[in-house]
């Protein structure tokens, strides 16, 4: 297998296994299980809240009104969907856009990590108070946090408003536009090849936040607010977008209803298969 697909290839192996997830409630009232998208060689990853209707309907993050939003605030920076991750703290809608309960995030956050752990992004952006808190392992309010840089095992962690915000308040939009040129500067340092040990500090000081375990939380992590500061040191480990494919295809859902992985024969069949879903989910 060409290394640039093995994270790809990992991803939809894990997508697979998880795709029928009946952990929570959400399970029973969801259209599709909505893994998130992008490129597996992402060195960004972005982490929304949850999936609203659209989401729910397509199987794909931010399909609707604020992924039109993060969409330009994307190209604002020069990054388009098919360089980056999305993904959500919860996989499944809550009825009505309800705010996620903190029994489906502790359910739900082990396939955000293992997410994590196998496109091992340089950079996070957090995108709203669920996924920062849950992130950065807090109960600080988004508001105090935005603007911040924090270093978390190894990766630099951005938080950043919801789009969503400036849905509701288009005078927003000048503060994630803020926020997205801060991730442009943290991300040209960190998409360098070699580490960045002997650049000056980035723009705003890191802030070093110790997590025990291996992006373990727990439910009494989550009701920790302290967030310990310390002057920056070491660079992040350097990422870099290894593959750039090709624009996002279909608008169908990501949750089809094939079971198991794709083919790994080298067949034709199969490696159209494949294609097909690698298009299918939103993978690059
Ligand atoms: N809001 C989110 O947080 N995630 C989505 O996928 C869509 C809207």
């Amino acid at each position: 297998m060409e290394p640039n697909n093995e994270k790809r290839e990992k991803l939809k192996e894990f997508y697979f296994r998880i795709k029928n997830c009946r952990s929570c409630e959400l399970g029973s009232t969801r259209i599709n299980f909505v893994f998130g998208s992008g490129n597996a060689n992402a060195s960004i990853l972005f982490i929304g809240e949850a999936p609203g209707k659209n989401e729910d309907l397509q199987g794909r993050p931010f399909v609707g009104q604020a992924g039109k939003i993060l969409d330009g605030l994307l190209a604002g920076i020069g990054l388009s969907r098919n360089e980056v991750f999305i993904a959500n703290v919860l996989k499944c809608r809550p009825p009505e856009n309800r705010d996620p309960e903190i029994d489906e995030i502790i359910t739900c956050k082990q396939y955000l990590f293992e997410q994590i752990e196998i496109i091992d992004p340089a950079v996070i952006c957090t995108l709203g108070k669920y996924s920062t808190q849950l992130i950065l392992n807090t109960t600080e309010g988004i508001t105090k946090l935005r603007g911040n840089i924090f270093k978390i095992n190894g990766r630099l962690v951005l938080p950043i408003n919801h789009p969503a915000a400036a849905l509701y308040s288009p005078s927003r939009i000048s503060v994630l536009k803020e926020d997205f040129n801060r991730i442009k500067t943290v991300f040209d340092k960190s998409a360098l090849d070699k580490p960045v040990l002997d650049k000056p500090a980035l723009d705003k000081p890191v802030i070093e936040k110790p997590v025990s375990g291996k992006w373990a939380l727990d439910k009494s992590a989550l009701d920790n607010s302290t967030v310990d500061k310390a002057a920056p040191d070491k660079a992040p480990v350097p990422g870099k977008v290894l593959e750039v494919g090709k624009d996002q295809g279909s608008k169908e859902g990501a949750a089809g209803s094939g079971e198991g992985m794709a083919g790994s024969g080298g067949s034709t069949a199969s490696a159209k298969n494949q294609a097909g879903n690698n298009q299918q989910l939103g993978l690059f």
